[in-house]
Parts: structure tokens; C-alpha cells; sequence
């Protein structure tokens, strides 16, 4: 199939790039990018030199899908044309994630520009909904802290209560290519930091979609109470990779064992989604498409602890919307995806 990528200048769309070259069934045949147009895509990533292309300022090639790689607001624009075109749209922004076009104004504080098509847009974890995403014209690619907390906390969804923490730690490729104090290595080498403590974007994202798990895991519950959320994101010195440890209470009692069984018969025939038998580490995730899980009981306490982590630019986007294309299209949902890390 003939793919373009809208904005390839930043991180997760040069990501998109990288995947794709690799792919036997896609073939990238145009690539846009503000700053970069009119050069060759390595000049700006002399790294993609093998998969050269020219950067040009807006798709004008037949594709058959296009990877929106926009900040937010951007993104909702560009994809109201393609699909007016008939051409199918992942869409790597927040834009079309959230289901209530009023909280998408509460956190990202402009108007949605194309509300009507929140309804439609298919939120694109495949464990979750691989069957709508088979069927969808538009995919809203997850966050990458959502992905981790989620899959981290879906199949526990019918046995812990509704309060939840998240504390989760990412690196620094999460924030983007764009210049920032904080991200200068004299301020982020060697130091930790919480930041979004008042409210971060994810934040309703992941609500959202552990509330639908939570339906999804008791279909006959009547007045199941909205999740009560507490999610911290850290910044930390390191390029790729987030891990994710959340926290809940168990509903009644389970063990080690019954909780780590409940775990491996959900993900049981996912690919991508591995339980582990020790705690993950963001460093066996690099570069490949996994998200690896580590659900535990702690000690004196019944409260379900999960560590989860990935890549924040694969399994947290580029992978994961290059295996939203796979199934798409009808194609092996592994093509040009590699579940194994690079190490060390
Ligand atoms: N980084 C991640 O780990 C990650 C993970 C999941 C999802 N995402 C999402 O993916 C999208 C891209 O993120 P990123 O991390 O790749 O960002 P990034 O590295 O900071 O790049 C942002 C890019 O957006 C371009 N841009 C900014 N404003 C624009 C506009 N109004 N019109 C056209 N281009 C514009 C910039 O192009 P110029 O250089 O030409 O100005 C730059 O290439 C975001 O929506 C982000 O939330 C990122």
C-alpha cells in the first residue's frame, strides 16, 4: 500500500519513517515537514539516507493512508481533507483520542476542530480493540504513558477499586525534538523530576480507556463509578523508554499466582504484550514494539502493583500505529515490528 507521513520533522513521525522502511507491504512515497521542505529527508536524518526521500510542505501523491506525526489542533486539520479523500488516517497527536470533544477543550484548551469525528475515530491499542481498528478510516494512535498504564492495568480492571496511581518515568525523546530549557543536558543530566502534578493531558486518557475496560470487565454492572485517578509523570536523564508502576487496591483477595495467571490468560496470545517474570526494565524494550508487564501482589498491603514499560517511540507510537496499519489492511499485525529490544 502507498503511505504517506504528515510531518516527518519531529520524533515520532522520523520514527514512522525508520519502521517503514523496513516493511515488506508499505511503500512510503511522500513525506511533508514545515522547516525541512525542500530538502532531502537525510539532510535533516542523515541516518535515513538509505530510504531517501524528497521533504516536500503538503501530500500531494495518491496514498492509501496517511500518519499524522502534528502537534495537536494541527493534527484534526490535516486529517479533515485526507479523509474527505478517501484515504485512511492514523493520527499520532492527542486529537482524536479523547470521546468528549468538551474534556479535549478542558485540557487542551482550544476548541476541537472536527468534533463529528470523535464518534468514529478508534482508539488504536490493538490488545484492545483490534477487531474496530480492522474496520476503521480513522485510528487515534494512544499516548505513550497511556499505553503503558493501560495495558498495565487492563486486565485487572474487574478486581481493583477505582482508585488508581500511576507514577510513571520517561525519557527525554517523550517531550519532542523542540527546544526547551529543561531538556538542555546541564539540566536534565543527572536529575529526576515530577512535573504535571496539577493535571497532566494524559491524565483523562487514561481514565477514559480504564473506564471502558472496567465495562468491558463487569458488562452487568449498573453504576460503576468513574476511575479516581492519581497519575505523576517524571522526567528522567535517558532518551527513549517509559515505565510505568501503578497501584490499586485488590477487590477481595488474590494471590501472586492468581494474579499473575489472570495476567498471562489475558495477554495469553499477544505478540507484543509480554508478562514477565521479573520486573521490566525500559532497556529490554528499546527500539522494539513490546510492552512487557509485571503485575504483583504487594506484601501485608492486597494492593495490585504492576510495572509496566516500551519504547516510547514504538510501542508508545510509531510501532504501535505501524501495527494499527497492519491490521488496517489486512496484513500479519508483526509485519516490519520486532517484539525483541536491541541490548545492550
Ligand atoms: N515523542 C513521543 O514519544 C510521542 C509519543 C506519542 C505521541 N506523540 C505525538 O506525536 C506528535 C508529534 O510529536 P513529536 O514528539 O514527534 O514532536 P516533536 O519531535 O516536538 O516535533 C514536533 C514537530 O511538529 C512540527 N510542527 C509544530 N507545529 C506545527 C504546525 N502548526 N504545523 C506543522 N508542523 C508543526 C515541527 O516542525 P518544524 O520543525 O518544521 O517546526 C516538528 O517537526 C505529537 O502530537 C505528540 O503528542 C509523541
Amino acid at each position: 500500500m502507498r503511505v504517506g507521513i504528515v510531518n516527518v520533522t519531529g520524533y515520532a513521525g522520523i520514527e514512522v519513517a525508520r519502521l517503514l522502511a523496513g516493511h515488506p507491504e508499505a511503500e512510503l512515497v511522500q513525506v511533508t515537514g514545515r522547516s525541512a521542505a525542500g530538502q532531502r529527508l537525510s539532510q535533516v536524518f542523515p541516518h535515513m539516507a538509505p530510504a531517501d526521500l524528497p521533504v516536500v510542505a503538503e501530500l500531494t501523491e495518491k496514498v492509501d493512508i496517511a500518519f499524522l506525526a502534528l502537534p495537536h489542533r494541527a493534527s484534526a486539520e490535516a486529517a479533515l481533507p485526507l479523509l474527505e479523500a478517501g484515504v485512511k488516517v492514523i493520527d499520532l497527536s492527542a486529537d482524536f483520542r479523547l470521546k468528549d470533544a468538551a474534556t479535549y477543550q478542558q485540557w487542551y484548551e482550544h476548541e476541537h476542530p472536527a468534533p463529528g469525528l470523535l464518534d468514529e475515530a478508534v482508539y488504536g491499542i490493538p490488545e484492545l480493540y483490534r477487531q474496530q481498528i480492522k474496520e476503521a478510516r480513522l485510528v487515534a494512535n494512544p499516548g505513550c504513558y497511556p499505553t503503558s498504564a493501560i495495558l498495565g492495568l487492563a486486565p485487572a480492571m474487574g478486581w481493583i477499586s477505582e482508585d488508581i496511581i500511576v507514577d510513571s518515568k520517561s525519557g527525554v525523546s517523550g517531550a519532542g525534538r523542540s527546544l526547551g530549557l529543561t531538556y538542555h543536558f546541564s539540566e536534565e543530566h543527572d536529575n529526576v523530576l515530577a512535573y504535571g502534578l496539577a493535571g497532566h493531558r494524559h491524565m483523562p486518557e487514561i481514565a477514559q480507556e480504564l473506564d471502558a475496560a472496567r465495562r468491558r470487565a463487569l458488562p452487568g454492572a449498573t453504576n460503576l463509578s468513574p476511575v479516581r485517578l492519581t497519575f505523576v509523570p517524571h522526567l528522567i536523564p535517558m532518551t527513549r523508554g517509559i515505565l510505568s508502576t501503578a497501584y490499586a487496591p485488590l477487590v477481595g483477595s488474590l494471590s501472586q499466582a492468581e494474579v499473575r495467571a489472570r495476567y498471562q490468560e489475558f495477554y495469553a496470545n499477544e505478540r507484543f504484550v509480554r508478562v514477565t517474570e521479573t520486573p521490566p526494565q525500559t532497556k529490554q524494550t528499546w527500539g522494539s514494539n513490546s510492552c512487557l508487564v509485571y503485575p504483583t501482589v504487594a506484601p501485608r498491603t492486597d494492593r495490585l502493583v504492576v510495572v509496566s514499560c516500551l519504547d516510547n517511540l514504538v510501542k508508545g507510537a510509531a510501532g504501535q500505529a505501524v501495527q494499527c496499519l497492519n491490521l488496517m489492511f489486512g496484513l500479519p499485525e508483526h509485519l516490519g515490528l520486532t517484539p525483541i529490544g536491541i541490548y545492550p
